[in-house]
């Protein structure tokens, strides 16, 4: 299952191949690499896990909400950003409702649509730089006349970002009813601030403390929107969803915002080392301002590459799922760990 619709570690697949997890960089995943404050593991053994989570996750919401400059109604936690897409779609797309995705991105929209019966729409930028057309996105927008928009930005896997003007001008494209989604999972990465206020109007904003905040075992997102948008995803969330630990963690995690902002600054240079070096071996690399990024195979197949660089405890993403099979994303790690990729790269695409 080389082509897989996320990155992660899949251990069938490493069994398989008689890898062990233990010794495996993991470079398909766009997970902060310097992982979580030590003020998030001293809270997290401070939990009890023999009782139930807050069911709201009342405190970590607050918390939220001040960073963010909205009220707590207008925050609501999910077991990962993942979960909270779905929310989106089971509560706001059945059969004869239309969802128009701004791809290649994030599989989960068009999974979550889909499931729902909605008829999905892909509006997509195209190969070598994938920047987008705002005019041609826009008149796809009056064209389809879509119940839901989902706009990924910083976007997964281009790594391409919209300013905030063409955010804008996105949104009031929409006609009325329409929830416009906008998946700012990556924008701290992008901007260095783990914060910011939400769209305004009828929009939700969603984000991912999986990734900034380095919490992937455990996973949270959240999302931002008018108390109504929320209550309508809340009549689908599972009670309890977001566990004791996780709540505890990135409530800890919101706590010690320095750690963050330094790791985040110093994941850029690292990101910047790593592609130097990578195109010093000859690498194709897309350009972008993200710690993932794209890289065009010329020579060799990705599921053969993959398989290669898994037998050496490495690793990629195949593009296969975003419909760019010659593509591989890699997602910086730290410096030592870069350099085990940096090291066969030559051995393995080689012309
Ligand atoms: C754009 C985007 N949104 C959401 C998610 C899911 O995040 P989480 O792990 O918090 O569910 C991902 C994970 O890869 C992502 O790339």
């Amino acid at each position: 299952m080389s082509a897989d619709v996320h990155g992660s570690l899949d251990w069938l697949e490493l069994r398989r191949a008689g890898v062990d997890a233990a010794q495996v960089v993991d470079f398909s995943v766009n997970v902060n690499p310097f992982g979580p404050s030590p003020k998030v593991r001293e809270a997290i053994l401070a939990v009890d896990i023999s009782a139930y989570p807050d069911r709201r996750a009342l405190l970590l919401c607050e918390a939220l909400a001040v960073h963010n400059g909205v009220g707590f109604e207008n925050i609501l936690t999910g077991n990962g950003t993942a979960e909270l897409v779905w929310l989106v779609a089971q509560a706001f797309l059945r059969p004869g409702k239309r969802a128009l995705i701004f791809g290649p991105t994030f599989g989960e929209y068009r999974r979550a649509a889909a499931a729902m019966g909605a008829t999905v729409y892909e509006q997509n930028a195209t190969p070598p730089d994938f920047e987008i057309s705002l005019p041609v996105w826009m008149e796809s927008i009056y064209q389809i006349q879509p119940d839901v928009v989902f706009l990924c930005n910083p976007n997964n896997p281009t790594g391409v970002c919209l300013p905030e003007r063409q955010i804008r001008m996105l949104q009031g494209a929409c006609p009325a009813h329409t929830l416009f989604v906008l998946d700012e999972a990556y924008r701290a990465f992008y901007h260095g601030e783990l914060f910011a206020p939400p769209l305004e109007g009828n929009g939700v904003v969603l984000r991912s403390m999986t990734k900034d905040f380095a919490l992937a075992g455990l996973r949270l997102g959240y999302a931002i929107a008018e108390e109504s948008t929320l209550q309508a995803l809340r009549r689908f969330q599972p009670p309890w969803s977001v566990n004791a630990v996780a709540q505890a963690a990135a409530l800890a995690a919101v706590d010690d915002l320095n750690y963050y902002e330094d790791s985040l600054r110093k994941l850029r240079s690292v990101t910047h080392d790593f592609k130097n070096a990578l195109m010093g071996k000859g690498a194709q690399v897309i350009p972008g301002e993200m710690h993932y990024f794209l890289i065009r195979m010329t020579h060799t197949s990705v599921p053969h590459f993959r398989k290669e660089l898994l037998q050496r405890g490495i690793n990629v993403r195949d593009c296969a799922s975003f419909g760019l099979p010659q593509y591989i994303r890699l997602g910086t790690r730290l410096p030592a760990e870069n350099q085990k990729l940096v090291d066969v790269w030559h051995l393995l695409e080689s012309g």
